[in-house]
């Protein structure tokens, strides 16, 4: 299902800025008592996200029936609440799904606002119709200030076009019985589905979050959830692994993650797993309660794109970073390179398939990182499909919960993100928030204090 590859790691092949036979050994030796930790979690049933392989998804695939019939599917969310939704919909439509002919793609056009830019919002109120629009507003707490707004200004467009007839329109994703959306749901009788309450946002993608705008768009659930499946049967001790490996390069100094998908198909992969990897393990206190600023920066690139952009930093820059490549065995379409021109730049690439240059680049960078020992790693799948790409995100969201034991983080708290959306609500005037709107206000810099270059 995945490969894990960790050859170029290794001292063997990177020399002291990889792991020796002996450091790995140890390595795995101190983490297993992290890992049999979250075996026992597991076998209790926790975190949450461990039981999502074998979720029920009747109720969501027969809310997936009626939104399949609008022309757009909005996903209106952020952070947790969108990311899986955009990485699984790079991973397994068209790639060009929203710009095929309705009568080829034959489900709605999927959009994931997870923003509030201004520009953004207005602009595609102009490119939907909200008559030909189904709005998922996705929040697990049902608090999010940029969702709330979101909502309002798209609820308030389908109250102008069709009336009371808006909540056809509504489709909410959040907790069971918390925040206010699932009040909202209540009071106005909203089709919706739940995010089950020990399932953080960025673990969410498995659930209703990302199956339901999934669904939509023909992709079966099912197969999502076998791919996580996989990895709960036979793929616990590659994660642990895998874990183990980026704790042990993390402790000798590379404090940057960097993955780099060589398929544009698991692009956003990479930006999904951005978020989880940082905001699961950046943290201040440890479990214990100490000070420890723990952290690894993770990064996003493409290959072969970043090869003309980042590459060159990561081969002569400082050697502070682990890169994981992302590589696909065998793609989906083949794009066969044709007769065309006999110079030299041009002949030895006739009759090759793109996807064999896609691959040769990935095998270039790898050698030439290599080569100047910077250890890196390539997580493997036969091929994309809902099975490899449910089983991908589920891995990674079980090397987290590995990597937030061996450091000994809580890996599904964020304070630092609450206390950014807590200022913004005192920012913006929410009842309840005066005192911080006052602390803030007193904060400003004296304009003596200020430093602003203009021009
Ligand atoms: O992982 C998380 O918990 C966060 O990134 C959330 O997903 C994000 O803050 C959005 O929160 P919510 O889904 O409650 O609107």
């Amino acid at each position: 299902m995945l490969e894990f590859d960790y050859t170029n790691a290794m001292a063997a092949r990177v020399g002291a800025d990889g792991l020796t036979d002996a450091e790995w050994a140890a390595a795995l030796a101190a983490g297993r008592s992290a890992f049999e930790a979250v075996e026992k979690d597991r076998a209790a049933g926790k975190p949450g996200f461990r039981r999502l392989p074998a979720q029920d998804t009747a109720e969501l695939a027969k809310i997936a029936k009626t939104a399949a019939g609008f022309e757009n599917f909005v996903v209106l969310g952020i952070g947790g609440s969108a990311l899986g939704t955009t990485a699984l919909a790079s991973a397994l439509l068209h790639p060009w799904w929203n710009f095929a002919a309705p009568e080829a793609r034959r489900a709605p056009r999927l959009f994931v606002l997870d923003n509030v830019d201004p520009e953004e919002t207005a602009g595609h109120l102009e490119i939907c119709l909200p008559e030909r629009t189904v709005y998922n507003v996705i929040s697990k707490s049902g608090e999010t200030a940029e969702t709330a707004a979101q909502l309002m200004i798209f609820v308030a467009a389908l109250k102008k076009r069709l009336g009371d007839r808006w909540r056809d329109h509504v489709i909410v994703t959040t907790d069971p019985d918390k925040g206010f959306l699932r009040h909202l749901a209540r009071r106005e009788k909203l089709q919706n589905l739940p995010v089950p309450p020990d399932v953080g946002g960025r673990f969410s993608a498995l659930t209703a979050v990302s199956l339901l705008p999934l669904a939509a768009c023909g992709v079966d659930p099912g197969r999502l959830l076998a791919g996580a499946a996989a990895v709960e049967e036979r793929g616990r001790e590659a994660a642990f692994r895998a874990a183990s490996l980026y704790t042990a390069l993390y402790r000798k100094g590379k404090k940057i993650a960097v993955m780099m998908p060589y398929s544009r198909a698991l692009r956003d992969v990479a930006d999904w797993f951005r978020q989880l990897w940082a905001e699961s393990l950046g943290k201040r206190k440890s479990l214990d309660g100490k000070d420890v600023f723990e952290g690894q920066t993770a990064v996003k690139a493409l290959g072969a794109t970043d090869q003309h952009s980042q590459a060159q930093l990561y081969n002569e820059g400082p050697n502070d970073k682990l890169i994981a490549f992302l590589e696909v065995s065998r793609f989906r379409r083949p794009c066969p390179i044709p007769e065309g021109f006999e110079d030299d730049t041009c002949a030895f690439l006739r009759g090759k398939d793109l996807g064999e240059l896609l691959n040769a680049e990935k095998r270039g960078t790898e050698r030439a990182l290599t080569a100047n020992k910077r250890p890196n790693v390539t997580f493997r799948v036969e091929g994309v499909t809902p099975e490899t790409a449910g089983a991908m995100l589920h891995f990674f969201e079980l090397m987290t919960t590995y990597a937030g034991r061996l450091w000994n983080v809580n890996a599904f708290d964020q304070p630092g993100v609450e206390a950014a959306k807590h200022a913004t609500f005192a920012l913006m005037g929410r009842r309840g928030y005066e005192k911080l709107a006052e602390d803030i206000a007193k904060e400003e810099p004296a304009a003596a204090e200020k430093r602003v270059e203009r021009f």
